[in-house]
């Protein structure tokens, strides 16, 4: 017997495709990256942010990646956007999940204070960005990987918010929770085609969204909340996320796992 080798980004003379939603900056970027530096050719994801998309394709490793721009909110342009990224790289492998709505000031809706229309505005949009953006682009990617009938996974990126509570940002809370259990399913579904669907559930992560918090009056607050005395990085959860997609993980299928430097045990 042979083992397959550890996260090869080829099969055969084909090099494996990995589309990264919202990987115009952040996270994403940083998971851009390390898929790149590891031989796979990148499809770009963005919603409105094209010059940072190119930004990071500038900074990838290797060639043959591409930019894919649309609003995942809208389940035809979720749809379109696998198409293109199928088209352009030949081949989808791996997806990840990980454009979402972000908890800012902008969209803070604590019950007690936010009326009721800011309200019903803020669920709907998260709901349509961050769970049903994934759950659409997770159907085109797995009827594609069914057709390639050569197994591939999905790294959904959710948050440690889904499990300790956000307060201020219930919405955002909920639709990370409903993210990981989706990929718990679709763990199950898509088992017998030999793709795994797993999760992450970072911590706070010092992306350019957190520094302003993080350099202000909290961020000695907000590092201390892991006792490795730091935030996260998003090459940590680029880490985690590319052991994941690898063949060699795949009995990890089903799992959430915690990137949050132990700031949160459940
Ligand atoms: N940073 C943290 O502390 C932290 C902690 C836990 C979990 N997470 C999760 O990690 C992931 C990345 O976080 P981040 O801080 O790197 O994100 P970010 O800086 O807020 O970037 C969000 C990305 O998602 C895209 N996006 C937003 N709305 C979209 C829409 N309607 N359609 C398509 N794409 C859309 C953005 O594209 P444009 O630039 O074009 O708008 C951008 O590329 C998210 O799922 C987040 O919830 C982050």
């Amino acid at each position: 017997m042979t083992d397959r080798p550890h996260h090869s980004a080829t099969d055969g003379d084909i090099v494996k495709g990995v589309l990264v939603t919202g990987a115009s900056r952040g996270i994403g970027r940083a998971v851009a990256t390390a898929f790149a530096t590891r031989g796979y050719r990148v499809a770009v994801h963005y919603a409105s942010s094209r010059h940072d998309a190119e930004t990071t394709l500038r900074g990838l490793d290797g060639d043959g990646h591409v930019v894919v721009g649309g609003d995942l909110a809208d389940p035809g342009e979720a749809r379109r956007i696998v198409d293109e990224a199928v088209e352009a790289l030949g081949r989808v492998d791996v997806l990840v999940n990980n454009a979402a709505q972000a908890p800012t000031e902008q969209t803070r809706h604590p019950v007690a204070e936010v009326d009721y229309d800011g309200w019903v505005a803020v669920w709907r949009r998260t709901v349509d960005v961050n769970l049903l953006g994934a759950v659409n682009v997770t159907w085109a990617v797995a009827r594609h990987l069914i057709e390639l009938g050569n197994g591939g996974s999905i790294v959904n990126v959710g948050s440690r918010g889904a499990f300790r509570g956000e307060p201020e940002h219930p919405a955002y809370g909920a639709s990370k929770a409903a993210l990981q259990a989706f990929g718990q399913s679709m763990a199950q579904a898509l088992a017998p085609h030999g793709i795994s669907v797993t999760s992450v559930a970072p911590g706070l992560v010092a992306t350019e969204r957190q520094e302003a918090a993080l350099t202000g009056p909290d961020g000695d607050a907000l590092r201390g909340q892991s006792p490795f005395g730091r935030v996260g990085t998003p090459r940590d959860v680029a880490a985690a996320v590319v052991h994941l997609a690898s063949p060699d993980a795949v009995w990890s299928s089903g799992a959430i796992l915690d990137v949050n430097g132990a700031s949160y045990l459940r």
